[in-house]
């Protein structure tokens, strides 16, 4: 297989070489930034007629931009396929218009990885899975819960209700809770009068006496937990842990974090700075999503079905 990285998953993309070793992940593609922060790509070797994966989460300005020109330099070279594994696709909230004349980012970034040639897209819990119907290519939709259950199973927690944090969120959760079988189910009727800031939540079950396991798909601002978590204490559980995918952990999340009575939060990797970020709170452990990553891979070179796999 011949598989490059972009600089958004270069912490990733080692974890995968030494499971891979080195010669499958190679360094022949160059991505430079001139002063003016403009940004230029160049394989420097020979790409023609060969299917090429490319690995960069794409969730900036600057990620984003990369990954087209890689696509560019890539179809320019004469590539038989060019698949894109963004472990993390940004604006996947910008999935319809939830305002007047507001834009949809989402679709807008499938149409143009489809239009520089991306010809089949891996990624991994998408905000929203009708997200991949953005896409008139192949997209496969790796989900998360095989990544954490290693590390929940070895907490051993008993009493257990998995709480959905929005409705939005429900069917993930319930996924989740058919690996805990005596786990209840409970929801968070969330509810935002903007973006980044939680107007109200109200709990719809019960979890006094319980051991609560949030599981999100994107933690940003921390928002969002820290409201549910306070909620979940006044309402009597516990412990509060959530599970999320993509730790973007913008603006104050990290002091929010420290400040909030969660007892844990339980990150991957599909953001790379977040192990820098998790060195700045003892309640935030990183549990890698390249195991995944390596079994799509594996699953794709040996032309496996992934879907058995991904939803069992
Ligand atoms: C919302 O629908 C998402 O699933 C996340 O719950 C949300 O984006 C998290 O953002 P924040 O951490 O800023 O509340």
């Amino acid at each position: 297989m011949n598989i490059y990285y972009g600089n958004s998953s270069k912490y990733l993309c080692n974890l995968l070489k030494m499971k891979l070793g080195s010669k499958y992940l190679n360094d022949k593609l160059k991505i430079e930034k001139f002063s003016d922060g403009e940004i230029h790509s160049i394989f420097t070797e020979s790409v023609r007629d060969k299917d090429v994966f490319f690995i960069q989460t794409t969730n900036t300005s600057d990620s984003i931009m990369e990954t087209l020109l890689v696509v560019d330099a890539a179809k320019r070279a004469g590539v038989k396929s060019f698949t894109l594994i963004s472990p993390y696709i940004g604006y996947s909230r910008q999935d319809k218009a939830d305002f007047n004349r507001s834009s949809i980012g989402s679709k807008m970034l499938s149409d143009i990885f489809e239009k520089v040639g991306v010809n089949r897209l891996i990624t991994l819990d998408l905000h929203s899975s009708s997200i991949q119907g953005f896409y008139n290519i192949p997209v496969i939709h790796l989900k998360s819960h095989k990544i954490f259950l290693p590390y929940l199973k070895d907490l051993n927690l008993d009493n257990m209700v998995i709480c959905s944090p929005d409705y939005g969120a429900t069917k993930r959760n319930s996924e989740l809770a058919k690996y805990f079988p005596d786990s209840t189910l409970a929801v968070i009727n969330k509810k935002r009068i903007k973006p980044n800031e939680v107007h109200s939540m109200e709990l719809i079950g019960d979890v006094k006496g319980k051991n609560v396991l949030i599981y999100d798909d994107i933690c940003d601002t921390f928002g969002t937990l820290s409201k549910a978590t306070d909620l979940l204490f006044e309402k009597g559980a516990l412990s509060v842990r959530a599970i999320a995918t993509h730790g973007v952990l913008s603006g104050k999340a990290i002091e929010n974090i420290n400040n909030s009575k969660i007892t844990e939060l339980i990150l991957s990797d599909t953001i790379e700075d977040v192990y820098d970020k998790c060195n700045l709170s003892e309640k935030i452990r990183v549990v890698s999503c390249v195991d995944l990553i390596n079994i799509a891979l594996e699953k794709i070179n040996k032309n496996e079905s992934i879907s058995e796999y991904n939803l069992n």
